[in-house]
């Protein structure tokens, strides 16, 4: 019934309040989130230097590389991407059989594992091709998916745009977007490339640690994403916004959902306590666009919610709060916006892996057992 002399070491609990609430699961040298006097970096380099100096192309390549490009090694990788955008028409079909009212991050995931079986990795020496054809690739998936369900189109040349910011807008939109538009694109990509142990590099690292393939891991890394309490939040955010007519509106609807101890998506972090850097970036991107289109009652709105936040709660937003005014003003759907996420977040979950595998051991924690003590077993005839 029970096994005697339990080689099992002893528990420690994760945290008063579960979730790995402050415990430190590994290591990693990608980056740095919350660490008191340096911020976030990548690779040691400034959030707010990349976001306004680099590339998302950069910062890819430095992600999976582990240093900034040199001119040579960045044109080559461009060249690489884009000549790396097409997808296979096995996955063209799949894509116009997923139904037009799916959700697109279950597009996504899907996209992912039907690609691993068309091109499998081949031996973990494959795994930066594989990484760099997800990421070269996964923008034309979306734009593919939602062009031909929205209008019927089936994209077929992948040639427009030079950057994957520029890339995205002009096939979602099939318009070329404007200098401001794609600068503000490549911001987000970059604010949202990589974030440390977070739930879903977590799941990706543990899938990796199993030996398993770099599909496998990246289709977990979007699964976790998907919730509202990660990548999810930045539409919930904009479904929120969109609820309110105005800043009067807004400062009463919110104090009425605090009222009723309701969460309000796109504030707080777990592991930031003062401010997501992320948030101080991308908020002035937002703020311009938005004056740019004619959106100023939207940022109004989301200033207002901002304000009652800090002055009800003391809580600030995070980098998904303002993501969702930007890709308003941006024109984008806003079922999109966790799926961009997850364009940007691949050069993260990529680099993870690799970190995983280069010094692996399975990630397998313990549980604290609370069932019931051990008991006799019941036959189903004398069952209640
Ligand atoms: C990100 C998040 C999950 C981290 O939270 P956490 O460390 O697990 O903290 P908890 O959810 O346990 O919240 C702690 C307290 O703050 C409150 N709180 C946390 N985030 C809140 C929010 N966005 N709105 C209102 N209250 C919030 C909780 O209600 C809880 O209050 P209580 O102690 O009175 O019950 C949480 O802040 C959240 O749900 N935010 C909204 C989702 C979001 O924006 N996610 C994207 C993160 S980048």
């Amino acid at each position: 019934m029970t096994h005697e002399g339990s080689n099992r070491p002893p528990a420690q609990i994760s945290g008063a309040r579960g979730g790995l609430d402050g415990i430190i699961a590994g290591h990693t040298s990608l980056s740095t989130v919350g660490v008191s006097g340096v911020g976030l970096t990548y690779l040691g380099y400034a959030i707010e230097d990349l976001a306004e100096k680099a590339t998302f192309e950069e910062v890819a390549f430095l992600l999976l590389f582990g240093h900034l490009p040199n001119d040579s090694e960045l044109s080559k990788f461009r060249v690489r991407l884009i000549s790396q955008r097409s997808i296979p028409e096995p996955l063209c079909k799949t894509l116009e059989m997923i139904p037009a009212a799916a959700h697109p991050m279950d597009v996504l995931r899907t996209a992912v594992s039907m690609l691993g079986t068309l091109e499998p990795e081949k031996g973990f020496e494959d795994a930066v091709r594989v990484a760099e054809r997800l990421i070269a690739c996964m923008p034309a998936v979306l734009t593919y998916w939602v062009r031909f369900h929205r209008d019927g189109t089936r994209l077929s040349s992948w040639s427009r745009g030079d950057s994957i910011a520029e890339q995205f807008l002009w096939d979602l939109r099939d318009r070329s977007p404007s200098e401001l538009e794609t600068q503000a694109m490549n911001v987000s990509l970059i604010l949202y490339a990589e974030h440390e142990w977070n739930a879903s590099t977590f799941t990706a690292r543990v899938i990796a640690s199993t030996l398993s393939d770099f599909y496998s891991a990246i289709t977990g890394g979007i699964g976790a994403l998907r919730g509202p309490l990660h990548g999810g939040a930045n539409e919930a955010a904009m479904e929120l916004i969109d609820r309110m007519s105005d800043s009067a509106m807004a400062e009463r609807e919110l104090l009425a959902m605090l009222a009723r101890k309701e969460k309000v998506m796109g504030f707080g972090h777990r592991v930031y306590k003062g401010c997501d850097p992320r948030s101080d970036v991308i908020k002035p991107w937002a703020q311009k666009l938005c004056r740019a289109t004619g959106n100023e009652t939207l940022f109004a709105i989301s200033e207002t919610i901002e304000h009652v936040m800090r002055r009800e709660k003391g809580m600030f937003p995070n980098v998904d709060f303002y993501s969702a005014s930007l890709y308003r003003s941006l024109e984008i759907p806003t079922a999109l916006f966790t799926p961009i996420f997850v364009l940007s977040r691949l050069t993260g979950w990529s680099a993870h892996i690799l970190e995983q595998r280069a010094d692996n051991r399975l990630i397998r924690p313990l549980a604290e057992y609370t069932g019931p003590a051990p008991r006799a077993w019941v036959s189903l005839e004398e069952r209640d």
